[in-house]
């Protein structure tokens, strides 16, 4: 494990799990990691900013209107600077400032200003943590790709026992050593597909399918993180472009799904298949909406949409190719099938059904290829994402060298 020459940015924002971020200075440093602090206001009434300046031995930042400090390092540069940000404890009060895009403090300030990812180790009451409002703002913050690391269950400062104790300062030093990756994908490009397909009826209404993106989005992080140049092609979700993706095309229908991939893929080196792409569309868009007449059916004719895994295989000079399969059972024998079938380098089939899948936060993999098979456990997609990515990168050097 090494974090040699990374930038890390310490948050620091009010409540007494701040003492425990004085250790993570020192935990990441053993590692190399050159850490800068910014203290919120609230978090200088529990740890004092000469114990972080004495730990990460650099000066520490807790206000934006500190001339001297903006004189040497301004805020931006801080923001450019980081490579990683960890708001640790992350309390009630800076996730909800975070979430309205507030930049009324200097780390606030710094979070908007900042294109790294940006990791939260909540800490608060077990009570508070359950409260609607910091959830809504968990789930706005998860939308837009920060990481959340824990929070863990136990007692509580406070005397509770439950959910909103900070994760202790060595699981937060492993989620960002983690956050690095290993290069396993330096020097290849790979295209990934993600989300749903639209398929439109007419001018307000089209078939869909329940795919959030998070998978197929969290798998081309995961390509970025392991030194891949990325090419994302999205349908139609509500979802952040991750950091270090090269380029993000979006589209809505299956048809321009397969338009995008193909124009991509010319110069990829793997094509990661993640979109749940629609089988059939109206073979007739109205150009009005189409009007009910009482008691008669509505028939639609639908006509099937191009198999764009299946067109890329068919060609001579191809991507490696993963594609997905979301079975509720019966899952290895046909996840195989779609293996041959499709003329696939790998499958990634998961078990839908049971909280996990589409619109779930964890999900398990099973992979195949010709002649392997590999299980990856129920864990959150951004690690179960990571996993894949090695198991590709490994799979991509035995059969392409
Ligand atoms: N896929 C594709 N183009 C399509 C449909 C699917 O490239 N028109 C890809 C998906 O991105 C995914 C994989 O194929 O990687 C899913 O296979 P698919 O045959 O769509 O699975 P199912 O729809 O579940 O098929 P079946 O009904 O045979 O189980």
């Amino acid at each position: 494990m090494s974090l040699a020459q990374r930038r890390i940015l310490l948050g620091v924002s009010g409540g007494i799990a701040a003492y425990k971020s004085c250790e993570l200075v020192r935990r990441l440093r053993d590692l190399g990691a050159e850490v800068r602090v910014v203290m919120t206001e609230g978090a200088t009434h529990f740890v004092s900013a000469t114990t972080f300046q004495a730990l990460s031995g650099q000066p520490v930042r807790t206000s934006l209107w500190d001339a001297e400090a903006e004189a040497a390092m301004g805020h931006i540069e801080l923001a450019r600077w980081a490579e990683r940000i960890i708001i640790a404890p992350a309390s009630a009060d800076l996730l909800a400032r975070l979430a309205h895009g507030m930049a009324n403090d200097l780390l606030t300030t710094v979070c908007l200003a900042s294109a790294a990812p940006v990791y939260v180790a909540p800490a608060m009451n077990q009570q508070m943590w359950a409260h609607p409002a910091v959830q809504a703002n968990i789930d706005t913050l998860r939308q837009r790709g920060v990481h959340l690391l824990g929070p863990a269950s136990g007692d509580q400062a406070c005397g509770d026992i439950g959910s909103g104790r900070m994760l202790e300062p060595l699981e937060l030093r492993e989620a960002i050593v983690a956050s690095f990756g290993k290069p396993v994908l330096r020097g290849l490009k790979v295209v990934v597909s993600a989300g749903p397909t639209y398929e439109d009826i007419d001018p307000v209404r089209f078939i869909g399918n329940r795919s959030s993106g998070r998978m197929g989005f969290a798998v081309a992080e995961a390509a970025a993180q392991a030194g891949a140049e990325v090419t994302l092609v999205a349908g139609p979700v509500s979802l952040a472009t991750p950091p270090g993706i090269a380029r993000r095309v979006d589209v809505r229908s299956a048809v321009q799904m397969r338009d995008a991939v193909l124009a991509a893929t010319p110069q990829a080196d793997i094509y990661i298949g993640a979109a749940a792409v629609g089988d059939y569309r109206p073979a007739e868009v109205a150009d009005h909406k189409l009007k009910k007449h009482d008691g008669a059916a509505l028939e639609l004719h639908l006509t099937e949409n191009p198999d764009i895994l299946a067109t890329l295989a068919a060609q001579t000079v191809r991507p490696f190719l993963v594609g997905f399969a979301a079975e509720t059972h019966d899952v290895a024998r046909y996840a195989r099938d779609k293996l041959q079938r499709k003329g696939l380098d790998m499958i990634a089939a998961n078990q839908v059904g049971s909280g996990l899948g589409f619109e779930a936060d964890d999900n398990a993999l099973n992979l195949y290829w010709a002649d392997g098979a590999a299980e990856l456990a129920r864990t959150s997609k951004t690690e179960l994402a990571r996993q894949l990515v090695t198991q590709v990168a490994e799979r991509y050097r035995a059969v392409r060298g």
